[in-house]
C-alpha cells in the first residue's frame, strides 16, 4: 500500500513538473528522445538556484577552493588514460523473447531486495541484528577472500542460534538466500567473472520482467561513452568522445590552475557542466539521464592525509545537503563494496526517493590514480612542489598529489528538491472541501521570490503595483499577475513554491502598504512598502544556507 502511494506520489511530481513549465521530455512533439529531458522557465530557475547554492558553498565559501569551465570535447587520450575506453562498460544481459536489454547487476540487485522483503517481517530486534550480521558478512566478502561464504550462510547448523536468533524466524530461508547470492554477486562484479554473473542470473531463477521467461544470452561488456567525429587530427583517428565526467577536464588543468592561482595544497577545483553516458536502462524520469548535469570538486592533498579529507567531505557534503531542512532520516551515506577502479575508498550519499534510497552524491579518494596517469599518457609532470616541512623538519618536495573528489548529479538534486518539497493539502472545513498543491522550496531556491498582484486591473492599483515591482526586480526575481480572482493566483503561486504574494489594494494607494502573503503558512499582514526589500531579503537570502 505504501509502495502504490509512493508510486502516485512520484508519478504526481513528474505531471507536476510539466504541466508548470518545470521539466519537459526533449524533442516531445516527435515522440521524445528517451532519457533526455528540458528544463522548462521554471526548471531553469530552480536548477541556476540549486547551481548557485552549490557554488557559493563550495567555492566562495571555501578560500581553497576555486572554480573552472572546461571545455566538453577532449583529446581522445584523455579517456584512454583515464581508464574510461577500456573500463567504463556495464555488464549486460538481453532477454531474447523480449529484446529487452538490462544490467546483469541490477537484475541480480531486484532479486536480492526481493529476497530481502521478507525481513520487514522480523521482530525489530531481530532485524537489527540481521542489519549488524549483513553488514559483518559484507565486509568480509568485500576483503576478497571471502568464497566460503554463501556456503557457510547456507549451513544453518553453523549459525549459532543465540548470536543469530533470526535463524528461527519463519522467512530466514530467502533472507539467507539474498544474502548468498549478494556476497556472490560482488565476488563475480569485482572479478569482472562475466560467465559466474550469467549463472547467478539462471541460479536464482531471475526472469525478465516483460517476456516473465528466462531465455538470457550471455553477459557482456558494453561502453557508456558517446564518440562522434572531428575532423582530422594528428594521430590521423578522428573519433572523439563526449565526457562521461566533468572530472577528468580538472585533472588535465591541475597544474595550470596551481601554477596560475599560486594555489597551495590542500586545495580544490570546482566545476558545473554537461556530462553524457549512453545508459543502457534510463529510467525514473530524470533520474539517470543521456545527458546530464554534474556538479564536481576535485580536492589535491598531499599522499597519506586523503584518509582524514575523505571522512572531511563526506561530513561536508552531507552538512549541504542536510542545511535544506530536509528531515535527517531521508539522507544515508552507502559505503562501496565494489570500488571504482581509481579509487581506495567511496561512499554515496543515498536520498530516499519514491523508489527506494538511490544515489545522489558520490564522494570518492581517488588517490593519486588519475594524475599519475595522465603524467604517463601525455609525458608532462604532474607533480608539486610542497615547501612545508614535514615531522622531520624537510620539505616534503615533489609528489603527485592525493586527490577526494565530491561529485553530484544536478538533476538528480533537482529531482529530490521537487519531490521533498511537492505536498497536496487538504484544508476542507466542515462547509467546504478545499485543498491545494505546495511546492514548500527553500525561499532561497524557490524559481520566483515574490508575486505582485494588484487587487484589480483598475483605479490606478495596477500601476502602483508595477511600481512596487520595477524597485523589487533588481534584488528578487519576481512575477507580475493581474488575472484571476487572488485566491486562485495564491493558489498558483504555491504550486511553483513562490514564498510571498503582496496584494496591492486601494488602502496601498494611501498609506503606502500592501499585504503580504506567507506559502506555507498562508497567512498575512499588512506591511509598509518600504519594508518589502528586507522582510523578503531576509528569507531568501543565502546566508540562510551557508551560516
Ligand atoms: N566523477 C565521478 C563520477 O562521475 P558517478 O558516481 O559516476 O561519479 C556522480 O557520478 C553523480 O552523477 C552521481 O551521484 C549521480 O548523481 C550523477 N549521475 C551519474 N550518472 C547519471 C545519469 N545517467 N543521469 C543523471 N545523473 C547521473
Amino acid at each position: 500500500m505504501a509502495q502504490k502511494n509512493n508510486d502516485e506520489q512520484f508519478k504526481n511530481v513528474i505531471s507536476h513538473a510539466k504541466e508548470y513549465g518545470f521539466v519537459f521530455q526533449s524533442s516531445e512533439i516527435y515522440d521524445g528522445l528517451s532519457a533526455v529531458y528540458d528544463y522548462g522557465q521554471l526548471g531553469a530557475e530552480l536548477k541556476n538556484n540549486i547551481k548557485s547554492y552549490w557554488w557559493k558553498a563550495m567555492v566562495q565559501m571555501h578560500e581553497n577552493i576555486v572554480g573552472i569551465d572546461s571545455a566538453i570535447f577532449m583529446h581522445p587520450k584523455i579517456w584512454k588514460a583515464s581508464g574510461h575506453v577500456d573500463g567504463f562498460n556495464d555488464p549486460m544481459i538481453d532477454n531474447k523473447d523480449s529484446n529487452k536489454r538490462y544490467r546483469a547487476d541490477q537484475l541480480l540487485e531486484n532479486k536480492i531486495d526481493e529476497l530481502y522483503s521478507e525481513v520487514a517481517g522480523f521482530s525489530d530486534e531481530n532485524k537489527t541484528k540481521f542489519g549488524n550480521f549483513k553488514a559483518e558478512i559484507l565486509g568480509l566478502s568485500d576483503e576478497g577472500q571471502a568464497s566460503w561464504i554463501p556456503n557457510f550462510i547456507d549451513k544453518e547448523d553453523i549459525l549459532n542460534e543465540a548470536e543469530y536468533p533470526f535463524v528461527n524466524e519463519a522467512s530466514w530461508r530467502f533472507v539467507k538466500k539474498g544474502l548468498a547470492l549478494e556476497v556472490e554477486m560482488n565476488l563475480a562484479l569485482k572479478a569482472e567473472d562475466l560467465g559466474r554473473l550469467k549463472d547467478l542470473i539462471v541460479d536464482y531463477k531471475v526472469i525478465c520482467p516483460i517476456s516473465k521467461t528466462s531465455n538470457w544470452t550471455d553477459v557482456r561488456q558494453f561502453n557508456l561513452m558517446f564518440s562522434t567525429q572531428f575532423g582530422a587530427m594528428a594521430e590521423g583517428s578522428d573519433e572523439v568522445y563526449l565526457r562521461p565526467e566533468t572530472a577528468q577536464g580538472i585533472f588535465v588543468n591541475f597544474l595550470n590552475v596551481q601554477k596560475s592561482g599560486r594555489m597551495k595544497i590542500p586545495f580544490g577545483i570546482a566545476q558545473i557542466g554537461k556530462a553524457f553516458r549512453n545508459e543502457v536502462i534510463a529510467r525514473q524520469f530524470i533520474m539517470r539521464m543521456r545527458e546530464f548535469e554534474q556538479m564536481e570538486m576535485q580536492f589535491f592533498v598531499r599522499p597519506g592525509e586523503d584518509k582524514k579529507w575523505f571522512e572531511y567531505w563526506k561530513e561536508a557534503r552531507l552538512k549541504w545537503h542536510k542545511a535544506l531542512g530536509t528531515p535527517d532520516d531521508k539522507y544515508r551515506f552507502h559505503d562501496h563494496v565494489k570500488l571504482a577502479h581509481y579509487a581506495n575508498a567511496a561512499t554515496d550519499i543515498e536520498f530516499e526517493f519514491p523508489f527506494g534510497f538511490k544515489e545522489v552524491e558520490g564522494i570518492h579518494s581517488r588517490t593519486d590514480f588519475d594524475l599519475t596517469q595522465h603524467q604517463e599518457f601525455s609525458g608532462k609532470k604532474m607533480q608539486y612542489f610542497d615547501n612545508d616541512l614535514n615531522e622531520d623538519g624537510k620539505p616534503y618536495g615533489n609528489y603527485v598529489p592525493y586527490v577526494i573528489e565530491t561529485s553530484i548529479g544536478l538533476d538528480r538534486m533537482f529531482l529530490l528538491t521537487m519531490i521533498n518539497a511537492f505536498e497536496e493539502q487538504d484544508l476542507s472545513t466542515d462547509d467546504k472541501q478545499d485543498s491545494r498543491t505546495l511546492l514548500r522550496l527553500h525561499p532561497a531556491l524557490a524559481p520566483y521570490k515574490v508575486a505582485v498582484f494588484p487587487l484589480t486591473k483598475k483605479d490606478g492599483l495596477p500601476e502602483k503595483a508595477r511600481e512596487i515591482m520595477d524597485t523589487l526586480k533588481f534584488d528578487f526575481n519576481c512575477i507580475y499577475e493581474e488575472k484571476d480572482a487572488i485566491g486562485k493566483r495564491y493558489r498558483r503561486q504555491d504550486a511553483i513554491g513562490t514564498p510571498f504574494c503582496l496584494t496591492i489594494d486601494h488602502q496601498s494607494l494611501e498609506d503606502n502598504t500592501v499585504t503580504i502573503r506567507h506559502r506555507d503558512s498562508m497567512e498575512q499582514e499588512r506591511v509598509a512598502i518600504a519594508d518589502l526589500s528586507s522582510i523578503i531579503g531576509k528569507a531568501v537570502s543565502w546566508k540562510n544556507l551557508l551560516a
